[in-house]
């Protein structure tokens, strides 16, 4: 007669074994988990950043490709660079001078955007960014 412990057993061996078979890793790969704060900075940036720079951040399109970009430049630089770039070429900005030199169009300011705004929307460039190394498509 079979004891209820190894009935058990069996049952929890025999559940585990078939759900590892469910899970397909391929998926997995190609799917990184969105959250709040991605979606935030992914509609600041569909409204202020898109119409210049590619949203999927790997590829120049009328402006450099953003993805790496807060490796690149200290956080304080990047929040005052795109609340007014050409304020910090004024002011000699060593970067912004470079930048700017480089035979680009001028780009926007957003003096508007806080830094609640900012962390959400580099949060989304880097992030997006890392997705589309993945080879994860653009979320409709
Ligand atoms: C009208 C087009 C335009 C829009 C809109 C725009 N940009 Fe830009 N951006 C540029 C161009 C052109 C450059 C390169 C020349 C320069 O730095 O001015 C640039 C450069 C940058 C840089 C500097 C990159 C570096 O290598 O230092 C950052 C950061 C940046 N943009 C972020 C943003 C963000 C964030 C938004 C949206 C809030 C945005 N840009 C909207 C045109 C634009």
């Amino acid at each position: 007669m079979i004891r209820p412990i190894s009935l058990f057993l069996i049952l929890f061996v025999g559940y585990f074994t078939l759900s590892l078979k469910s899970i397909d890793y391929n998926t997995i790969n190609k799917t990184i988990k969105t959250d709040a704060l991605y979606t935030k900075g992914q509609n600041i940036f569909k409204r202020d950043c898109a119409s210049c720079h590619y949203i999927e951040m790997d590829k120049i399109a009328t402006a450099p490709a953003l993805g790496g970009i807060t490796k690149l430049r200290k956080k304080d630089w990047l929040y005052s660079y795109t609340r007014n770039s050409y304020k910090m070429f004024e002011q000699g900005d060593k970067i912004a001078k470079e930048n700017i030199s480089k035979g680009w169009g001028l780009m926007t300011a957003f003096p508007n955007l806080t830094n609640s705004d900012l962390d959400a929307l580099y949060y989304f460039v880097e992030k997006r960014y890392e997705m589309s190394k993945k080879g994860v498509p653009l979320e409709k």
